[in-house]
């Protein structure tokens, strides 16, 4: 495996794969399995993330871990992040420390995870991660966001994409504008503007090589409580026109979260805006945590007996979400394979 920075990030956006984020938290990650009933131990978290890992490599490039996953094995006995790069998939790494209150301010949020992170990169890349992932997020209420919030989350994105470069890590940079609330397409496109521009400011300054990195922002969407939702070609032409405007061609990739929309939806949408005419200077794919998870989550339920399954349903999602890669995408590809 190549092992520069821009041929990592080119192989993270090659022909018809996408990532796989797998770095919820354990409180998250607990919240998600209490919600099927499954207990949430050491050992049940390594078993399904070692059942994600195995078998979708067809259609995924990399994997994003969180802390406690890199430094597990497999039931094999081989470190999880060996078991990724033995199927040429990418290990990668969740480096934020989180998203904590934005100092007087209720509503607002400022990812932490500075202060000694050149260390903890270090030590990442000696396990044997390729990249790197920092999630900034933003909310649209009423006033919101505010200038301190976008400024400082896309300063924080800059500093931590310059370490990672400094330690030979491809930098995933995830300045994500929320869908939860009530505003409309229109405000999502407008906030999710300033706020790329603000990002890519705060990249030049911080003379991050825009080569070097990856994009993975939201869709330009509207808000879950909305009363006017927008339709999968609404959604796609705002996407892109926002993307043109923002992001220079010089980034190879850009890599949607998935944000809350349902599987099926955020696998059209992707699809959408890879089927829209005109220039797409940037590598437009994936980086879905829910989206690709949760049919898989829901099929294994914990269980043994259902691995298979699991790794059936990841495999299924991971096609199609493939297939939306590069356009090629159908209703039908849900039908042929909902059997297994
Ligand atoms: P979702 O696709 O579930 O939004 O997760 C992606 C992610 O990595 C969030 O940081």
């Amino acid at each position: 495996m190549n092992h520069d920075l821009g041929s990592i990030a080119t192989a993270l956006v090659a022909k018809g794969k996408g990532i796989l984020a797998a770095d919820e938290t354990v409180p998250t990650l607990t919240k998600r399995f209490d919600a099927l009933g499954i207990q949430s131990t050491e050992q049940s978290r390594r078993t399904y993330r070692e059942m994600l890992f195995v078998g979708a490599a067809e259609f995924i490039s990399g994997v994003i871990m969180y802390d406690e996953t890199i430094r597990q094995k497999s039931s094999g006995g081989v470190p999880l992040a060996q078991l990724l790069s033995d199927q040429e998939i990418l290990p990668g790494i969740k480096v934020d420390t989180g998203a904590k209150p934005l100092a007087g301010s209720s509503d607002e949020k400022i990812t932490e995870g500075l202060d000694g992170l050149r260390d903890r990169l270090s030590e990442y890349r000696g396990m044997g991660a390729c990249f790197a992932k920092w999630r900034a997020v933003i909310r649209i209420a009423d006033g919101l966001p505010s200038t301190a919030c976008v400024s400082a989350n896309a300063h924080a994105l800059g500093r931590y994409a310059a370490l990672c470069q400094e330690q030979h890590l491809v930098p995933i940079v995830e300045p994500e504008v929320l869908m939860d609330g009530s505003h409309t397409i229109e405000r999502c496109e407008e906030v999710t503007g300033v706020v790329l521009h603000a990002v890519f400011q705060a990249l030049f300054e911080q003379r991050v090589v825009l080569e070097h990195m990856l994009l993975k922002p939201n869709m330009v969407i509207a808000g879950e409580a909305c009363s006017r939702p927008a339709k999968v070609q609404e959604v796609a032409v705002a996407t892109l026109r926002c993307l043109r405007r923002h992001v220079p061609a010089a980034v190879p990739g850009i890599v949607f979260l998935s944000g809350g929309q349902d599987d099926r939806t955020a696998t059209t949408h992707l699809n959408a805006i890879n089927r829209l005419p005109g220039p797409k200077p940037w590598k437009i794919s994936f980086s879905y945590g829910r989206a690709l998870q949760d049919p898989a989550l829901t099929a294994w339920h914990g269980r043994d007996e259902n691995l298979k399954l699991g790794q059936q349903a990841l495999y299924h999602r991971a096609r199609c979400n493939g297939a939306a890669s590069l356009g090629t995408y159908t209703d039908q590809m849900e039908a042929v394979s909902a059997g297994g």
